[in-house]
């Protein structure tokens, strides 16, 4: 074969495997092609294998010329593998293709619940004026919940508390003022005292404003210098911190077994200002906490010396406070997670 001859031949392969080339559509028709023209039964090794019964000088001439082929038919392979990648990598991201005009997740902010807000409130307030938080357990002794705070078995006010029985001698707590007994337990008769209890009680009580399972505040003072005219201060600066600056407070003679004298405390009706509405039954007054002076039997039966120190106590509702604060006329909705009436008190 002449030179000539040869050439014509390889341009001839090379013109097929181009022409091939342009059906090449998938990876698997690639590799056909790739058999066909660069494996071992394709014209270009035919060609190599020729090679061998030519002469050395010849070898050179017609092996540059094969060598050219054989780099032609290797690029035209290595592009259309580069197409074809490209072709697959476009199938798939069309295929995972994301809508960037569609609206994006959203997560609702949370935000503190009024009842926590209420105590936080509460609590602060108490804390800035260096009261510590103490804690007692929901289930609590007769002995503590009653008999500490001077209330014996038998007493009317009993009645007044109506509580859940867990076992003889055991209750669910009926108010916080079960931690008074615990804290001066602890203290063993020495003062001063200043500790501030939230935590939930239970009753049996069921309407509106009245729940079998609610929250209270107790406050208790022991000093030697703690008086009467201290606590109406420390609770007129507590209701207008909640409530106003201009709300005007007022203290009723009242009745608790472990205070003497006791007192209530009411604020001026917010809704008509003092003037008389339904919401505060027509008194222009809001009914608020209770307190007094911690009663003698309390700090006797309790490891304190009546002669030398003397103390004030008070409990507060936080459920009645965060509906009076918050507008909520059912104290379930304190217990309902109802998100739509919770968002409502998102942050201001
Ligand atoms: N324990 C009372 C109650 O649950 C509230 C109370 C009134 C607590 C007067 C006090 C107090 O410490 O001094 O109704």
């Amino acid at each position: 074969m002449t030179i000539e001859e040869f050439r014509l031949q390889c341009e001839k392969a090379l013109e097929a495997c181009r022409k091939e080339s342009l059906e090449v559509d998938s990876l698997d028709t690639l590799n056909a092609f790739k058999g066909r023209h660069l494996g071992k039964k394709s014209a270009l090794t035919g060609f190599y294998q020729g090679m061998r019964d030519l002469s050395p000088e010849e070898k050179k001439t017609f092996g540059q010329i094969l060598s050219d082929l054989k780099t032609a038919m290797t690029e035209i392979y290595e592009e259309r593998l580069k197409a074809i990648d490209e072709q697959i990598l476009l199938a798939k991201m069309a295929k995972r293709k994301v809508d960037i005009t569609l609206p994006g997740f959203h997560s609702e902010r949370g935000t503190l619940h009024p009842y926590f807000k209420t105590v936080r409130e509460i609590v602060d307030f108490f804390v800035g004026l260096g009261f510590t938080v103490a804690d007692g357990p929901e289930v609590e002794t007769d002995e503590n919940n009653f008999e500490r705070v001077n209330i014996p078995k038998d007493h009317p006010a009993r009645d007044m508390q109506d509580s859940f029985s867990i076992a003889d001698g055991w209750i669910l707590r009926s108010h916080t003022s079960a931690v008074q007994s615990r804290v001066m337990k602890a203290m063993e008769g020495k003062e001063p005292v200043k500790i501030l209890c939230p935590g939930k009680v239970y009753r049996r009580d069921n309407d509106a404003t009245h729940s079998h399972q609610f929250g209270q505040i107790e406050g208790l003072v022991i000093a030697r210098e703690a008086t009467f005219a201290n606590l109406l201060e420390l609770l007129t600066k507590l209701l207008r911190h909640l409530f106003g600056e201009k709300r005007a407070v007022r203290f009723r003679p009242s009745f608790f077994p472990f205070t003497e004298p006791s007192i209530e405390a009411d604020i001026s009706c917010f809704e008509c200002n003092g003037k008389g509405c339904s919401f505060c039954k027509h008194t222009g007054w809001i009914e608020i906490l209770g307190a007094g002076m911690v009663h003698p039997n309390v700090l006797r039966i309790n490891g304190y010396d009546e002669s030398l120190c003397q103390g004030f106590a008070f409990g507060l509702g936080i459920d009645r406070i965060a509906m009076l604060k918050y507008g909520i006329d059912d104290i379930k909705k304190l217990y309902l997670d109802d998100v739509d009436f919770l968002a409502q008190f998102r942050k201001e």
